[in-house]
């Protein structure tokens, strides 16, 4: 009897027979712009991720293309904040000002992304608008609206709300449709954790709120069936990608909402995900590369179309090399 492991036995039938190919196109990489001149910082908790100022788009563009990654999400950490976060949608923000430079630079040559929030522009750290301590839902719709129009003003090419504030992919939909916006995508962070995992991008964004947590607006790691509703609330209200985020510790979820929607799914492989493999890997107790690749496989076997990681140049060489795809 040899049932199955026939069709291990060379390199050439595990090609025919493999379940789930990647491809670089799948991939989109996080960059992160603040203010300044001839800036690019490395970022201490993500080794080998930096923060740039947008006279060096071309370091943080240049060696993506050439791997072939053309797909980026754009963070902004702006000079001032304020309570309302009123740099997130001002014409001279950063994330405004990086996006024009970039499509002025590479026009339809990169595909870019943007992470609609607050929490990097307000003085308090929350992702909305507060009233006494919480976040006030509706107060914060209009605010998000008008951050997504001027990214797209800017040259965005799909929105991507991370909020999660109930209603925003309604209220963004409705006001990128009345601009005349109707091509441009959502990308909902639809299924968006309060976690621990974004520790290291809190340090990057400077974005941890400067007090209580985001566990009134995230959801709570317990719930699975929750991030199904979320997600189809979210594709009610006319989103064209679900997002679930972070990746790792939720593939279960990615699983679930993969049999409830039609939609494309992106997992966001985190900031805390990717700091663990180079923290690990730097003490030597695990193999970086190996380990980015059997992770990176793992939330496409979960049922992932599309994968936001820090990873995504080192994922586009090893599938150059081979080793997956
Ligand atoms: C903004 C936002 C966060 C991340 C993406 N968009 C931070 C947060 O919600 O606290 C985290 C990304 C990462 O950890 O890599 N709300």
């Amino acid at each position: 009897m040899n049932r199955g492991r026939r069709l291990r036995s060379s390199a050439n039938l595990r090609g025919l027979v493999r379940e789930r190919r990647v491809s670089k196109d799948s991939l989109i990489y996080p960059l992160f712009f603040q203010d300044g001149e001839n800036i690019m910082e490395e970022i201490s908790s993500m080794q080998g991720q930096y923060r740039y100022s947008v006279d060096r788009i071309s370091d943080a563009i240049d060696p993506a293309l050439k791997v072939g990654v053309n797909k980026f999400i754009l963070f902004g950490i702006p000079a001032e904040k304020d309570a309302a976060g009123s740099q997130a949608y001002a014409e001279e923000g950063i994330v405004q000002r990086a996006l024009r430079a970039i499509k002025k630079a590479y026009g339809d040559q990169v595909y870019l992304i943007t992470d609609v929030c607050m929490c990097e522009y307000t003085s308090h750290g929350h992702c909305g608008i507060l009233k006494g301590n919480m976040v006030d839902n509706d107060a914060t719709l209009p605010y998000l609206a008008r951050i997504a129009i001027s990214h797209v003003e800017a040259g965005a090419d799909m929105i991507a709300p991370s909020d999660m504030m109930d209603g925003r992919i309604d209220a963004i939909r409705e006001a990128l449709d009345k601009k005349g916006y109707t091509n441009i995508p959502i990308m909902s962070y639809s299924a968006k954790y309060a976690s621990s995992f974004y520790g290291p991008f809190r340090d990057a964004a400077d974005s941890a709120p400067s007090f209580g947590d985001r566990k009134s607006y995230q959801m709570d790691y317990h719930n699975l069936r929750e991030a199904v509703r979320e997600a189809s609330y979210d594709e009610e209200e006319g989103a064209d990608i679900i997002m679930v985020k972070p990746a790792m510790s939720y593939l279960d979820v990615l699983r679930e909402i993969r049999v409830s929607t039609e939609l494309p799914i992106a997992a966001y492989s985190v900031s805390g995900e990717y700091s663990m493999i180079k923290a690990a890997s730097k003490l030597g107790y695990i193999d970086e590369y190996q380990m980015m690749c059997e992770t990176a496989i793992s939330i496409f076997r979960a049922g992932a179309d599309i994968l936001i990681t820090y990873y995504a140049k080192e994922l586009a060489n090893a599938i150059d090399r081979g080793d997956i795809g």
